[in-house]
């Protein structure tokens, strides 16, 4: 049976007697509204580790719009449910006081990856995502945390925090799940209408194509000004940034030797939808 925790003190009950008794414990960091991309990674996790524990906590040093903070769907009940299909040991879905106690005055802070594409479009995200994730794996004491591909900065900035204070925990990155039309899961998606919901798919047929037109011999930039105005005549209100870059600094990168990654964001009925994928 799937437990709900509350508390960090009663967390490190559970995990201590468990790393005591010799498990491995597999941390899945969320912040609720699971869908399928979510279950995947606990689905991994089930099968990695000895323990799995889903963490849930909208955190809101990662939201720099205090309107989509607002928005964001809060649906703990059906998620526990979810969950206990998997299942996990322990749901921990903490308060806003717990994570963040008066006093509260440390920020983890990630130069360089954290920089451009996602960082420059949401100033301060990353920091509210670094800080909370360092503080995750100390609550939890996890060997292992899995993340999704869907975020790839994001997942370039947990590894590059992990290495650089030494964290001792497995980064585990687990491949991006999507609708049948090859829109990405996301908990954002249901905020889409019945009509931008049947043109979202375009954002990732689009940049395929381009990530095929590179591999053929096409140049970067017309194939990204292609894929960019597919996306716009699809009905798309804006194309925010289609870029290519080095998959591990998120630096621009014209080397086709490197491991290239394409990132995209765009935005479709007041939503912002990203996507990315290797190339
Ligand atoms: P959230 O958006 O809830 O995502 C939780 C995890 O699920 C992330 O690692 C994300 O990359 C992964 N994920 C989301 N959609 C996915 C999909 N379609 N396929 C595969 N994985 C998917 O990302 C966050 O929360 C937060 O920033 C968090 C890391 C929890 C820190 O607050």
């Amino acid at each position: 049976m799937t437990e709900i925790v509350h508390t960090v003190a009663e967390l490190r009950q559970r995990v201590r007697a468990w790393r005591a008794a010799g498990e491995s414990v597999g941390v899945v960091p969320t912040m609720g509204a699971l869908h399928e991309g979510h279950l995947s990674l606990a689905r991994r996790a089930r099968a990695e580790c000895g323990r799995v524990i889903t963490t849930i906590f909208v955190n809101p040093k990662q939201f720099n719009n205090p309107d989509d903070l607002k928005k964001y769907p809060r649906t703990l009940k059906a998620d526990a449910s979810l969950l206990s299909s998997v299942p996990v040991d322990i749901v921990f879905a903490p308060s806003v006081d717990e994570v963040y106690p008066e006093g509260f005055a440390s920020t983890v802070s990630v130069a360089g990856v954290s920089e451009p594409l996602e960082g420059r479009m949401r100033p301060g995200h990353f920091d509210g995502v670094a800080t909370v994730v360092t503080k995750l794996f100390g609550m939890t004491e996890a060997h292992r945390g899995y993340f999704g591909q869907k975020d790839w900065q994001q997942l370039q900035v947990v590894l590059r925090l992990v290495r650089d204070l030494n964290l001792p925990v497995e980064v585990v990155g687990c491949e991006t799940i999507r609708e049948a039309d090859g829109l990405a899961m996301s908990s954002r998606n249901v905020r889409l209408t019945p009509e931008g919901r049947a043109i979202a798919g375009v954002l990732y047929s689009a940049i395929t194509a381009a990530a095929t037109d590179i591999r053929a011999g096409q140049s970067d930039r017309m194939a990204i000004r292609e894929a960019a105005e597919k996306v716009r005549a699809a009905g798309f209100e804006r194309v925010e940034y289609i870029e290519l870059r080095d998959a591990g600094t998120l630096m621009p990168s014209d080397d086709p030797r490197r491991a290239r990654r394409m990132l995209a964001a765009a935005w479709l009925d007041g939503v912002r939808l990203i996507d990315n994928i290797p190339v």
